[in-house]
């Protein structure tokens, strides 16, 4: 895969930018710059869907014309990706004359067209059945929830109207059968589940037009003036109209043709389902991939303006600065899965990883280079070589074009973040402070280049994330190149002896801990117990052993507790766990944990507890504790 073409969905406009808005985006800018440097030839699309029932309401209620309400959202997501970083290659907006003409056009040749069964792509039908104007879609009887909206629960209205419908039940067997031998067409795996479960119901056609007494705020139907066309059928098209995709010649202006869609988990079905059927009749190549993420959720929900518990993005920039917080935005968020926002877990990420692990690293080697030697890049002594640390940088690259290659962003963070502890580690082994002090000014020079190169190497591989950050590493380290492609890089010694360094940078200064009442109370315990000691009797009457987590899910009524099913050897039994602020019942799928078995069951909130799982807290965080090998669940500890 040398060329990419990535896309994230295109907002509505009818809402602030809020971080469910900010993570794909950032994500696709995060995935398309690591391409970039992998050497691949890349394209990075993101917009703004602007049309459709939504947007006309909520420019009504603010007193603005539709357009001119656009006009002046459209503004906030700009600049809010301005302000993150984020160097997309296009913005498309979907009232724009470049975009409509293709839609239109692209209608007008299904209309006239039919598919391989000699139907037509397009036919008109009185529909009978329910309309959710907020969801803006039809319902049957059966698929109303007391006969409310299935997907907002708002009432319903009974329409018997003329339509029409885009004959997507046709291509239903083609799409099953293309999922199927296509199994990195959509991931993850339990997102292609899901599509194929849903294609095991009949696919019924889909109803792509809305009559103007209805809704007007959307493109004419080229065949008929009275309608305008569904919103979702207009938004999807912008994945070729921004590449001047011609409906005529089947060619686009801009060669980039098949898409990474990188989308949310609430999208699936029209782009796992409406869009291949869409492309399958107007003639294109299936998307490369269409990857799903999964939400960010706060207080247990989905964020959303409409629950009004949105984080706005600007404010979590402001407050950790852009780049760590598109740091903390990926690294915080395992692809595919749900992830509890949470202002503490990104300060303490915050403080760890940047402050301590990077930070820190870059003030101590900077801070030596100026009093040990003068401010210049020491020269290494390539006698004594560091084979290991090359070694490990070697595999790291590798590692790192892997993940990407796999989506893996939080994985290659943790890989990059672990060889960045590895360079901390290695001074404090080597102590150039002391081979100062004994004057061995060829192995402290050996040793901090060491360091300076490993760090330096450690930015590169940042800068998809953090690219100011790693700008001013490089900066501070005395070389900064225009442009850096990874297969150019030398394994080693990119850092060019005797250039003069910058100190005197403070990366990423501390933020203040928030700190829990709750988990404060579990620390007063802990250290009131710390003061008793135990008889080696009195500890072996614990029976503690190594567990699966089989099952995990939140416990309704309770937002602290998780209910978790876990394996101990053959014994399977539920226990109940306070972990909930801080661990997404997915992620812990599989995880070995370590329990005592031998507690008396309880029941807490009701609910059958028998084992207790350990988790270490401190300062409003917490950990539970895992093996550091993998071993079978039933292991005792002791
Ligand atoms: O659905 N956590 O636009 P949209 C994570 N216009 N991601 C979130 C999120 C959250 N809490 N909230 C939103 C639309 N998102 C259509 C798309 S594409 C042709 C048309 C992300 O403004 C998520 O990726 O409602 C979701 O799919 C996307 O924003 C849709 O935002
Ligand atoms: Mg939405």
């Amino acid at each position: 895969m040398d060329k990419i073409y990535l896309t994230t969905p295109i907002y509505y406009v009818n809402d602030e930018p809020h971080i469910g808005h900010a993570y794909p985006t950032v994500l696709a800018d995060t995935l398309a710059r690591f391409h970039r440097l992998l050497g691949h030839r890349t394209y990075f699309l993101t917009g703004t869907d602007e049309h459709g029932q939504k947007l006309q309401d909520s420019a009504a209620a603010k007193g603005y014309q539709p357009q001119e309400y656009c006009d002046m959202i459209v503004e906030r997501f700009q600049d809010a990706w301005k302000k993150l970083g984020v160097a997309n290659n296009d913005f498309i907006r979907t009232t724009e004359p470049r975009h409509k003409r293709i839609v239109s056009r692209i209608l007008e040749r299904l209309y006239e067209s039919k598919n391989e069964s000699g139907q037509s792509q397009i036919y008109m039908d009185y529909y009978e059945g329910w309309y959710c104007k907020f969801e803006e879609r039809y319902w049957t009887e059966k698929d109303l929830i007391g006969g409310n909206c299935p997907d907002c629960g708002r009432p319903v209205q009974k329409l018997s109207e003329k339509n029409y419908f885009f004959r997507m039940s046709h291509y239903q067997q083609w799409l099953i059968q293309y999922i199927k031998e296509h199994p990195g067409f959509i991931l993850p795996e339990n997102r292609r589940n899901e599509v194929l479960g849903f294609l095991k119901n009949p696919l019924g056609d889909l109803c792509i037009s809305r009559p103007k007494s209805r809704l007007s705020w959307g493109i004419e139907l080229p065949f008929d003036k009275d309608y305008v066309c569904y919103v979702w059928f207009d938004a999807l098209i912008n994945y070729i109209s921004a590449l001047g995709f011609d409906p005529d010649s089947g060619r686009f202006e801009l060669d980039w043709w098949p898409a990474v869609h990188l989308i949310g988990k609430d999208i699936l079905t029209t782009h796992s389902v409406y869009w291949p059927c869409m492309l399958k009749a107007i003639g294109l190549p299936m998307p490369q991939t269409i990857l799903a993420t999964g939400w960010w959720l706060r207080e247990g929900a989905k964020m959303s303006k409409s629950l009004g518990n949105v984080v706005k993005p600007l404010d979590l920039a402001d407050k950790f600065g852009s780049d760590a917080f598109r740091f903390l935005l990926l690294r915080e968020m395992t692809l595919g899965q749900d992830a509890v926002f949470s202002e503490e877990s990104f300060i303490n990420r915050y403080n760890s990883d940047l402050a301590n692990d990077l930070g820190n690293l870059l003030s101590r080697i900077l801070k030596m280079i100026e009093s040990y030697c003068d401010g210049f890049i020491p020269h290494p002594d390539n006698g004594s070589s560091d084979g290991k640390m090359v070694q490990n940088l070697q595999q790291l690259r590798a590692d790192v074009a892997q993940d990407i290659e796999h989506f893996k962003l939080n994985g290659c963070l943790e890989k990059i973040m672990e060889f960045v502890r590895s360079l901390n580690q290695y001074i404090e082994l080597n102590r150039p402070w002391d081979l100062a002090k004994s004057g061995e000014t060829a192995k402290l020079g050996h040793v901090l280049y060491t360091a300076a190169e490993g760090l330096w190497n450690a930015s590169v591989l940042l800068s998809p994330v953090m690219p100011q950050k790693a700008a001013e590493i490089q900066t501070s380290l005395g070389y900064l190149p225009d442009k850096i492609s990874l297969s150019r890089l030398k394994p080693w010694n990119n850092l060019p002896p005797g250039s003069k360094i910058k100190a005197g940078i403070q990366l990423f200064p501390r933020h203040e801990k928030i700190v829990a009442s709750d988990t404060l109370k579990i620390q007063d315990k802990a250290e009131a117990a710390m003061t008793n000691t135990v008889s080696i009797e009195d500890f072996g009457k614990l029976e503690l052993r190594v567990a699966e987590i089989i099952s995990a899910e939140k416990v309704s009524g309770a937002d602290k507790l998780l209910k978790l099913n876990i394996k101990i050897g053959d014994d399977t039994r539920q226990i109940v766990a306070g972990i909930a602020k801080f661990y997404d019942p997915a992620v812990l799928i599989g995880k070995k944990i370590a329990v005592v078995a031998n507690l008396q069951p309880a029941k807490i909130r009701g609910i059958e507890s028998h084992g207790m799982l350990l988790a270490a807290s401190k300062d409003g965080n917490l950990t539970i504790l895992v093996p550091d090998r993998d071993i079978d669940s039933g292991a005792k500890i002791s």
